[in-house]
């Protein structure tokens, strides 16, 4: 099983669109093992999005990240980066295709909603940078066995 950081941004905050969001998660399938309402330091801001140190864009986005709360979630499951990557859509909201969360809430291209790990590599680093000891909770879902075909000893 995967776990991955998801950033709901100051602009799904403020929008009122965090149950919305967080409901396509579960409603896939995906399981909330950590979950938290933070209003971040440009510190935090600058070590997330470190890669970027460099573009012209960098200066606003940090800004952005930092100018009212951002809602953190550790969400777990068998390919979960890559399936919540496909869920955001692409980075643009002008580009974003439909059906997707970037593509049906918004139309900017930096206030774009959400955050998502990258990678495995990307998704350790980041947990815990969001998330401190004891945070993400390994808790038994009841429903896993419908939500998985464990026949096989692995999740299918
Ligand atoms: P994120 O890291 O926030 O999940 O977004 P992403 O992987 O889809 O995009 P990334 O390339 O990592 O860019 C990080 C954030 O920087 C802003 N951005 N602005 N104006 C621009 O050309 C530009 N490019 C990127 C976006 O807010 C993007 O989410
Ligand atoms: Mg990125």
């Amino acid at each position: 099983m995967e776990t991955t950081l998801i950033l709901l941004k100051p602009d799904a905050v403020q929008r009122g669109l965090m149950g919305r969001i967080i409901s396509r998660f579960e409603e896939k399938g995906l399981q909330i093992v950590g979950c938290k309402l933070m209003q971040i330091s440009p510190e935090l801001a600058a070590r997330h999005y470190e890669a970027h140190k460099e573009r012209p864009f960098y200066a606003g986005l940090v800004r952005f990240m930092t100018s009212s709360p951002v809602l953190a979630l550790a969400l777990r499951g068998n390919g979960a980066i890559t399936i919540a990557r496909n869920m955001m859509g692409a980075t643009f909201g002008s580009k974003a295709n439909p059906g997707t969360i970037r593509g049906d809430f918004g139309v900017s291209n930096s206030f774009n909603l959400i955050h998502g790990s990258d990678s495995p590599e990307a998704a350790e680093r980041e947990l815990t940078l969001f998330f401190g000891a004891g945070e993400v909770l390994n808790w038994n879902r009841n429903s896993d066995s419908w939500i998985y075909d464990m026949a096989g000893g692995k999740p299918e």
